[in-house]
């Protein structure tokens, strides 16, 4: 069993210092957060923890998507908006112990970049226990990040007192409901890489009444029937069959595709050309993805009563965004009439938040790789380090 921080009181936190767990990766541009989604959700957490006088240290990663470790600056700029933060550049060093020494009840030092410090990505011992030694008590609240096994997210937690944060609470309830889904289920699945989401297709196979995959994944679905792809995206790893088969996958009923990059138009699957590339949904596909939700019949009959999705419909990055966001509002509408809706993926996430629609869903996961991750284990590294 998790112990979370809001089963601490006053008396168990004033003084102390707790060691902040969070994931501020969020996407910045020109000195500025292009997305606060992730960053708003983690304000309740160090409120609790100023209202109940602990000394908050937040330590986190940012990494670009080349893979690069990113500054926490622009993070720290945007968080002296909502409460005071002090920054710190350096780990271990005579000017983080003097941050440390002078810090009193409820404030908050933001340390610089985690990865910075070799020993994050690897777990090394030595340097988890550098990082508890900051501190009297840990709590961690990224679940996003929660499927790593790194030394912040599952070396700490050995050496110290340790709870889950208010937002990593919401993630596991929110999401654990889909383990036991009310029915009519359906599930849909956009984005890339095939062969890490398919242990997840095969599992929602078996749970839900659909699993609707779209997006690039679709592409090896096609292709793995003998249609032509053209220059689509697909990916490397062999395919397995054994989904081909089976009535409950549903695939787009037609796609949009791109030649030389220009002409844009809409086809059946199966009429694609050698020099194409399918880069979205098609309009049928939208029609299709609505009656699906609305009369999800496989083994129960009428309106889905919880939806599922993870993933964009269409090459986001290059433009192709009309066709997530038509589906964006067909699920909108589904959570009006009170549709338990759960939504989650970085992509995905960018379309909702382009349409101002972050409070119309039951739900808005944290997490990309940590909520498919959990879906797929009903666990991750990071809550196990906590159930210790
Ligand atoms: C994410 O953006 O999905 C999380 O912050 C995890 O980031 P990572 O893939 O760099 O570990």
């Amino acid at each position: 069993m998790i112990k979370y921080l809001d089963q601490l009181e006053k008396d168990d936190l004033k003084g102390k210092k707790v060691l902040l767990r969070l994931d501020l990766n969020v996407s910045v541009a020109d000195g500025k957060v292009v997305d606060q989604f992730r960053l708003e959700k983690i304000i309740p957490t160090i409120d609790f923890l100023r209202e109940h006088d602990a000394q908050t240290i937040i330590i986190s990663h940012a990494e670009n998507k080349e893979g690069q470790n990113e500054s926490l600056l622009t993070v720290w700029n945007y968080l002296k908006g909502y409460f005071p933060v002090e920054f710190c550049p350096t780990y271990f060093t005579p000017e983080a112990i003097d941050k440390l020494l002078k810090m009193q009840d409820k404030d908050v030092l933001l340390f610089e970049n985690v990865r910075n410090n070799m020993g994050e990505k690897e777990n090394n011992p030595e340097f988890a226990k550098k990082l508890a030694q900051m501190a009297d008590i840990y709590v961690n609240d990224a679940f996003g990040v929660s499927h790593r096994q790194h030394a912040s997210i599952v070396g700490v937690p050995q050496f110290l007192p340790h709870y889950g944060g208010l937002l990593m609470r919401q993630e596991i309830e929110h999401l654990s409901r889909i383990f036991n889904p009310q029915h009519p289920f359906v599930f849909i699945l956009g984005g890339a890489k095939f062969d890490t989401k398919l242990p997840l297709i095969k599992k929602y196979l078996e749970k839900a009444d659909h699993v609707f995959v779209g997006g690039a994944l679709a592409n090896d679905i096609f292709k793995a029937r003998g249609y032509e792809v053209g220059t689509s995206l697909v990916s490397k790893a062999a395919f397995d069959t054994s989904i081909l088969e089976n009535p409950k996958l549903v695939l787009p009923i037609d796609v949009t595709v791109a030649k030389d990059d220009k002409s844009v138009s809409f086809k059946k699957p199966n009429e694609v050309k050698s020099d194409e590339c399918i880069v979205d949904a098609g309009p049928e596909t939208i029609e299709q993805l609505k009656n699906l939700c609305n009369d999800a019949h496989s083994t129960s009959s009428g309106q889905a009563k919880t939806v599922v999705w993870n993933g964009p419909l269409g090459n986001y990055e290059k433009g192709f965004g009309d066709k997530t966001e038509s589906l964006a509002e067909i699920i909108v509408e589904m959570t009006k009439n009170d549709i338990e809706t759960i939504i989650g993926g970085g992509d995905t996430l960018a379309s909702i938040h382009k349409l101002g629609l972050n409070d119309s869903f039951t739900f808005i996961s944290t997490g990309g790789g940590a909520m498919l991750d959990f879906l797929v284990n009903e666990t991750l590294p990071g809550l196990r380090a906590l159930e210790k």
